[in-house]
């Protein structure tokens, strides 16, 4: 049986932080989907296909190996995307006590409404500070993200 998973996020832009967890979940399961996810509750920054880009770019950019597919959603329940695909599980990274308390009311959502259950991977501790807000928010500020993102999001978001 092929163990798919899915690692949904606004991904606004992937952090250095997401590929770790991404990677983390291809050295487990056989195939992962790495889904761009419309969160009403956020403004992105990012234009969705520009986010997927910049995930395909990156992955590939970095050599992590397996069978990733990187896609957006934005017409529905993720439990639906979940389901469609025949994935079993939804995958997210936790930093710190702050994500726990974000997460956990989703995956218990998640499992109540599609019997979905979500797996919690650590990123490297290295990553801990690393949030797609503050990235947005020293960018916009002129601030050098590097440190924070893969090359391709860090040329991106160079100013020319
Ligand atoms: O990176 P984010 O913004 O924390 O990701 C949150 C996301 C996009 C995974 C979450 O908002 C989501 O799953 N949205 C899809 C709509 C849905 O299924 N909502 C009900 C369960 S939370």
């Amino acid at each position: 049986m092929t163990r798919i998973a899915v690692v949904p996020g606004s991904f606004d832009p992937v952090t250095l932080g997401h590929l770790d967890v991404i990677e983390r979940a291809a050295g487990i399961f056989d195939q992962v989907h790495v889904l761009v996810v419309h969160n009403p509750a956020k403004t992105a920054l990012f234009p969705t296909p520009k986010r997927v880009q910049l995930i395909e770019q990156s992955i590939a950019d970095a050599g992590i190996a397996g069978d990733i597919v990187v896609t957006s959603w934005s017409v529905g329940l993720l439990v639906d995307y979940v389901t469609d695909v025949g994935a079993s599980v939804i995958v997210k990274g936790i930093r710190s006590q702050i994500d726990v308390a974000y997460e956990t009311p989703m995956a218990i959502v998640n499992r109540n409404l599609g019997g979905v259950e979500t797996i919690f991977l650590l990123p490297d501790p290295a990553h801990a500070h690393v949030s797609s807000s503050l990235v947005r928010q020293v960018a916009a500020l002129g601030g050098d993200v590097a440190p924070y993102v893969p090359r391709a999001v860090a040329d991106y978001l160079r100013p020319s």
